[in-house]
């Protein structure tokens, strides 16, 4: 994937973009380095541009499908049966409001709390190549956040809901926090573009892990090692990293999916991060985009190419026809639209119930948290105790022993 380093060094990660294909004539989703917006390939009755705007000449004028350019528009447009086709995408706000960090927030954000496992740089957290040679802090980070002490948000129950409707053609979340899951999505439904933690994979041999087998692991702050005869590779849970091929699904259902969409809904993300970014830009030419987002981010600076093809989002401008910019938390704008399209005590009842089942289990996960947590305490006091020290410091360890016990 392509990154911004905090550090202004380019980043070594290939550049996922669309680029227009002379040969094919074509619109095209690929591995490729940027295309500059004053290079040779753009200027000329040859170029690029010339050739995207001959294609945008040609195509029809767009259509305004909305009544009005609002969250009332769109709910009208859902109310009307005009839409069975909903895709939705995600980023990390939609689970904030579980207790799980965002990425680029500041001060809140996980980039800008990462000082304690000085990384040459934030992104390093999630970069292959840093990770082969010093995996510590990632999984010291994975144990806090492992998933499953988490609750899904009514924004993920939303998403399910528009399931149960049979509304939604398809879930893309750029989270890995699996609780799109654990709201019951069906599988069938969801994208996870940047992988899971619900399997893993030796870096050496493949073998694969269980998420059993990691969390064991990961909760007693203990390196995953895989088990294989002579291997001992580091055993990394199945979540793309910068300098990962996202997994196939993703391309197989983009291609599959995105032409159909008759809504989009974009919740929780800065769309900084490519290609998932570029994803709203890929549904047909008249389809109604909706962006609920604490902040405007991600719609300045889109590739150049998009500009003149389908288009970057037009919320302010004169000529927008269908983008809706809904300000706000991602759980608010889910109530909001609930209410107005009649599911609201639907969508309470359901969070309720929810919730109280995984109470039950996010308590015996936490119990499973704190034994681990007090074997690790022992095991460190036992071995204390075995070395030489002072006389003090071996008193201190016994009586902190007899104390535990
Ligand atoms: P970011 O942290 O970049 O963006 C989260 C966006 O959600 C920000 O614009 C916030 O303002 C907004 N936000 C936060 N809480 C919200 C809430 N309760 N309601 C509404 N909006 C809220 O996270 P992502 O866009 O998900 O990749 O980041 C994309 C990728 O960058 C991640 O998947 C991760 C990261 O590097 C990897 O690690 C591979
Ligand atoms: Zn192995």
């Amino acid at each position: 994937m392509a990154s911004k380093r905090d550090d202004g060094e380019p980043s070594t990660v290939p550049n996922m973009k669309w680029y227009f294909d002379k040969k094919t004539k074509q619109i095209v989703f690929g591995d490729v380095s940027a295309i500059e917006p004053d290079s040779e390939e753009m200027k000329g009755p040859d170029s690029l541009l010339y050739e995207v705007k001959k294609k945008l000449d040609t195509g029809p004028p767009p259509v305004q499908l909305l009544d009005t350019l609002d969250l009332d528009g769109i709910v009208n447009f859902i109310k009307g049966g005009k839409c069975q086709n909903i895709i939705t995408m995600a980023g990390a706000g939609i689970s904030t409001s579980a207790g799980i960090p965002d990425f680029r927030s500041p001060v809140t954000g996980l980039y800008d709390n990462l000082e304690k496992y000085d990384l040459p740089y934030p992104e390093a957290m999630f970069d292959l190549e840093y990770f082969q040679k010093t995996p510590g802090p990632f999984f010291s980070l994975a144990k806090e956040l492992w998933p499953g002490i988490f609750k899904p948000t009514p924004c993920h129950y939303f998403i399910k809901m528009l399931h149960t409707k049979g509304l939604l053609l398809r879930h893309y979340t750029q989270n890995i926090d699996t609780l799109e899951i654990q709201s019951g999505l069906d599988p069938e439904k969801l994208v996870e573009a940047h992988g899971s933690f619900r399997t893993a994979h030796c870096l050496i041999c493949k073998k694969e892990y269980s998420k059993e087998f990691m969390e064991d692991k990961v909760l007693a702050g203990v390196i995953p090692r895989c088990e294989h005869t002579e291997c001992n590779g580091i055993v990394k849970p199945d979540i793309v990293f910068f300098g990962d091929m996202l997994p196939k699904k993703f391309s197989d259902c983009v291609e599959e999916d995105f032409g159909k969409c008759d809504l989009l809904i974009i919740m929780g993300t800065s769309l900084v991060v490519q290609p998932f970014a570029s994803l709203s830009h890929r549904v047909p030419i008249n389809t109604p985009r909706l962006y609920i987002n604490l902040e405007k981010t991600g719609t300045e600076g889109v590739n150049f190419a998009f500009i003149f093809f389908t288009g970057g989002f037009k919320f302010d401008d004169k000529d927008n026809y269908r983008d809706v910019f809904w300000k706000g938390t991602c759980d608010d704008g889910c109530f909001t639209l609930s209410q107005k399209l009649g599911w609201k005590d639907e969508l309470v009842n359901i969070v309720k119930q929810e919730h109280a089942k995984i109470n039950k289990e996010v308590l015996l996960l936490k119990s499973k948290v704190k034994k681990f947590s007090s074997q690790k305490t022992k095991s460190t006091e036992s071995r204390n105790l075995g070395k030489p020290g002072t006389h003090s410091d071996s008193k201190i360890s016994v009586s902190k022993s007899k104390r535990k016990i």
